[in-house]
């Protein structure tokens, strides 16, 4: 079966091409960073007219690339996201399906980045436990098979790269500011500026960001009234991080003992992040599962393969949906697959 996957949540139009026997065939990103940098963030309306313009010639190239006149299915990002530019995405999905007569299955754009990991050479087996960690999102899930999520602990308030991005905006670095802050980082001393470990001795697996944002206007303010922050921003940047990803190592391996997992995937934006890659690695026990960097971050490829194994299901019918906010946990796990463990 052949997938075609389209990914319209935020700022980026994924398209993806996806076989259930070869694998991905072919992919295509557009990235809108350079249309929202100057407003320092994602304008929703801009986003949703973008993915309008850009999407037909996206889905055309890529089924030129592979060669392919049409799907056998078509997979979307059915939501969370942004309201307009998930529409056009599920809009443009509906609308193929029915004139190819093929299933139309939507996707829940978190479940897309747990199982990105499955475009790998070595995916991981069930069960595992899942750090999920976007712009959007900071999730510790535990996955005991396709489409079951306990959602074990999730931020009390800003996701994780949105902590990144506000932080990196604070240091005068542009939009979107996790990849750039961490690039600062790499030259600065993470011990420079001593800075909290948010909720790291609490009961549970919540985690919380705001108060370590604040902490670093703090130094912020400090270092321009010494004025030493030109000189201090890789620094405070290396501080920032090294308190995010030891914050995250924490509550993600306590997680790990609870459940006594074996394997660990690790994705969404954030996932992108080296020092979050290594030390993940370096401290966990069992395997750790990790995208490739460029389907860490939003693309077409994970909503694919999400719904290729979603298709297995025979698809929902098509109803167009676009949901803003939509709990992971609702999802339930593919009839199908329920029905063969049973039997
Ligand atoms: O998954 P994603 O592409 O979009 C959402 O679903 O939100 O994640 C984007 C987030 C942004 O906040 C971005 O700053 C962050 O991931 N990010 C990073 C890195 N690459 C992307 N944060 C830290 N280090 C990185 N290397
Ligand atoms: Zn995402």
């Amino acid at each position: 079966m052949l997938i075609l996957g389209l990914e319209t949540s935020c700022d980026e139009t994924g398209v993806a091409l996806y076989d259930t026997e070869r694998g991905l065939l072919a992919e295509v990103l557009h990235s809108q960073v350079d249309l929202h940098a100057v407003y320092g963030g994602v304008v929703p309306e801009i986003a949703s007219r973008d993915h309008l313009r850009r999407l037909l010639p996206l889905i055309q190239q890529v089924l030129d690339d592979a060669g392919v006149v049409r799907p056998d299915a078509i997979a979307y990002t059915a939501g969370p996201g942004l309201v307009g530019a998930l529409m056009v995405g599920a809009g443009m999905a509906n609308g193929l399906g029915l004139s190819w007569g093929c299933p139309v299955i939507p996707v829940h754009h978190m479940e897309g980045h747990l199982l990105a990991p499955m475009l790998e050479d070595d995916p991981p087996t069930y069960p595992f436990l899942a750090l999920l960690v976007s712009g959007g999102h900071t999730l510790l899930v535990w996955v005991p098979t396709l489409g079951a999520y306990e959602i074990l602990g999730t931020t009390l308030d800003d996701a994780v790269g949105e902590a990144f991005d506000k932080t990196a905006k604070l240091l005068g670095l542009g939009y979107p500011g996790g990849p750039a802050l961490a690039a600062l980082a790499e030259n600065g001393d993470s011990a420079a500026w001593p800075l909290p470990r948010p909720m790291i001795h609490r009961d549970g697996f919540d985690f919380s960001f705001s108060g370590l944002k604040t902490a670093v206007m703090l130094k912020v303010r400090e270092a321009e009234e010494r004025g030493i922050l030109e000189e201090s921003r890789a620094d405070l940047a290396a501080s920032f991080q090294k308190a995010v990803v030891d914050t995250l190592a924490k509550r993600t391996l306590k997680a790990a003992r609870h459940k006594d997992a074996a394997r660990l995937v690790v994705a969404g934006g954030v996932g992108a992040n080296r020092m979050l890659r290594d030390e993940l690695t370096r401290q966990f026990s069992g395997q750790v599962f990790y995208p490739r960097l460029r389907f860490c971050t939003d693309n077409g490829a994970m909503i694919a393969v999400a719904g290729a194994l979603r298709l297995a299901d025979g698809g929902e019918p098509a109803n167009i949906q676009a949901r803003a906010r939509w709990s992971l946990e609702s999802l339930a796990e593919p009839a199908a697959l329920k029905q063969s463990e049973e039997t």
